[in-house]
């Protein structure tokens, strides 16, 4: 079965910070869905696509601006679901007949909460059930204009302080319109809403890990035949997910390349290597070029100037080792859904731009090879889901991201073996540390930077003068942004004693407590 045999949701983005999080929220019910902005669906698309419901999302436009976004009309015509939320709501009853007005003095923007009309309506099945009266349920708004007339055949289901359509619909036609965003985390039922949604539309949810597993492998081998696959393997999830799955649809056909930089933690290469080859029988090439990078890298402390030879020198060697097992038809990469979502650009008008993929960005091209990328539809947490169903380790999956430069810029300054291997050390034992408190999986990411300078301290009855380091730990959900770890100061205590004492060169620990922005959670 393919993803176009499962029934299929379409969410049509209008430009909301958090469209991705309905996709988040539908794909948590096992519900298929895709994300396309506004402008890329006509009604040749909608017959194409034939969704068993369609999701219109928020965004920061105005229905009275002038070529203000619209779904196609076809949307209502298609007698299926429809679920608008915020702009989503607004365009609805403008398109449907109501009224919209500007948002003077009853703009609402945070928690506010909701509370039920006379009426049941079947999106909202276990909310309001609150035993304590009054009955209310906490959302999220943000909205500058709101709905003031709702359109012919829709009734109020929900109001609140600021939003006296908070909840419409038109139950006959199953037609839904909320004013406020059921798929952030600060509207606790959201979720619930969703679910409702998905079970009205007919949903089987038959979007699992397994299903997905089988479709992906029937993919790979209509795409490739016989050809050959190439994949650079880093020895983070989303290539490794990546490996192991093409591995298991064409087998020899793919061969791996690790680019060992030199710039790995402590026995990372070895343990890669070894999983792959020993335990997934997996063709690896261990293309071990420290030397090369870190002659390339010596004298350097720029941090652009790093990355920017440290990715040259990867596609170089890439490119060397894929000649040498003569050249490969198709190259393999971990790109995941997020990467590839078109984003609205409301100024530019309908220019869209995608992220590109920063570890091989620049292979395909100069290789002439097509792209083999059978995560393109999962987000990370799903990416994870699958490794495990693979068979990967569920202590290798849940590891904290690590960047393709590696160590490099966890090294600001000048690039020394001798500091490498101090903070390698560091590292390890800053690790084992949060792993014997048990907060690995608390955290988002954590390292060791060891910093470009040395400073004086006693040990014993002697005189040091060893570098100093910054642990650095945070959480967060996606990268983009993040809070440091709130430690506790006996952790901070110990793991610093633990340093000083089990690792010679390093005689001062501090804590980084930048948050990002206005940090970043690299120190380069
Ligand atoms: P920053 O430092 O930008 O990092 O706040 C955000 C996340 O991205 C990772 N990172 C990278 N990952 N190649 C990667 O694969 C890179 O060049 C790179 N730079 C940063 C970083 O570790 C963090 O998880």
């Amino acid at each position: 079965m393919s993803t176009t045999e499962h029934d299929r949701l379409l969410i049509i983005d209008f430009g909301s910070q958090v469209t991705q999080l309905i996709a988040r929220r539908l794909r948590e019910l096992h519900v298929y869905c895709e994300i396309h902005p506004f402008n890329a669906v006509d009604d040749a698309f909608l017959h194409a696509f034939a969704p068993k419901a369609v999701i219109l999302s928020g965004g920061p436009a105005s229905v009275f601006a002038d070529g203000a976004p619209k779904p196609p009309a076809l949307v209502f015509d298609l007698g299926v679901p429809v679920l608008g939320i915020c702009y989503g709501q607004q365009v609805m009853m403008h398109m449907l007949g109501g009224k919209v007005e500007r948002g003077h003095g009853t703009a609402e923007f945070g928690r506010a909460f909701v509370t039920p009309a006379a009426d049941p309506l079947d999106l909202l099945a276990g909310w309001f059930d609150a035993a304590t009266p009054p009955a209310r349920e906490q959302v999220w708004m943000s909205h500058g204009d709101h709905v003031s007339q709702i359109a012919p055949g829709f009734a109020v289901y929900g109001t609140s302080p600021n939003a006296p359509f908070a909840i419409t619909a038109d139950p006959a036609r199953r037609f839904y319109a909320v004013q406020f965003h059921p798929e952030v985390h600060h509207s606790p039922k959201g979720p619930k809403l969703f679910e409702n949604f998905v079970k009205i539309a007919g949903f089987k949810g038959d979007w699992t890990m397994g299903a997905y597993r089988e479709e992906a492998i029937a993919r790979i081998r209509a795409q490739v035949g016989d050809g050959k696959v190439i994949c650079a393997l880093s020895g983070g999830v989303d290539s490794s997910v990546a490996a192991v799955l093409i591995h298991e649809a064409i087998g020899e056909q793919l061969t791996c390349v690790y680019v060992d930089h030199g710039l790995m933690r402590k026995n990372e290469s070895q343990e890669v290597v070894s999983m792959f080859r020993e335990h997934y029988n997996l063709p690896l090439i261990h293309a071990d070029e420290s030397d090369l990078f870190l002659g390339r890298l010596e004298g350097v402390s720029d941090p652009e100037t790093k990355r920017k030879i440290i990715g040259g020198l990867f596609i170089e060697v890439f490119e060397k080792h894929a000649k040498a097992i003569g050249g490969a038809d198709f190259l393999a990469q971990g790109t995941l859904y997020p990467d590839v979502i078109e984003s609205v650009s409301f100024s530019g008008g309908p220019s869209v731009t995608i992220k590109s993929h920063h570890n091989v960005g620049g292979l395909p091209e100069r290789m002439n090879m097509q792209l083999v990328e059978p995560l393109r539809e999962l987000f990370k947490d799903e990416v994870r889901a699958l490794g495990v169903e693979l068979g990967l380790p569920p202590s290798f999956i849940g590891r904290h991201p690590f960047p393709g430069p590696g160590l490099a810029i966890r090294c600001p300054g000048e690039i020394t073996r001798e500091k490498l291997d101090i903070l390698r050390e560091a590292d390890a034992v800053y690790i084992d540390q949060i792993r014997k408190h048990g907060l690995y999986d608390e955290i988002w990411q954590a390292f060791v930077a060891i910093l470009p300078v040395r400073t004086v301290g006693v040990m014993g009855d002697g005189r040091t003068y060893d570098f100093a380091c910054a642990l650095r730990a945070v959480t967060s959900v996606d990268g983009m942004t993040a809070d440091y770890y709130p430690f506790t100061h006996e952790f901070l205590g110990e793991t610093a004693t633990r340093i000083i004492n089990e690792i010679p060169g390093i005689n001062r620990v501090t804590y980084d407590i930048t948050s990002k922005p206005p940090g970043t959670i690299e120190w380069e």
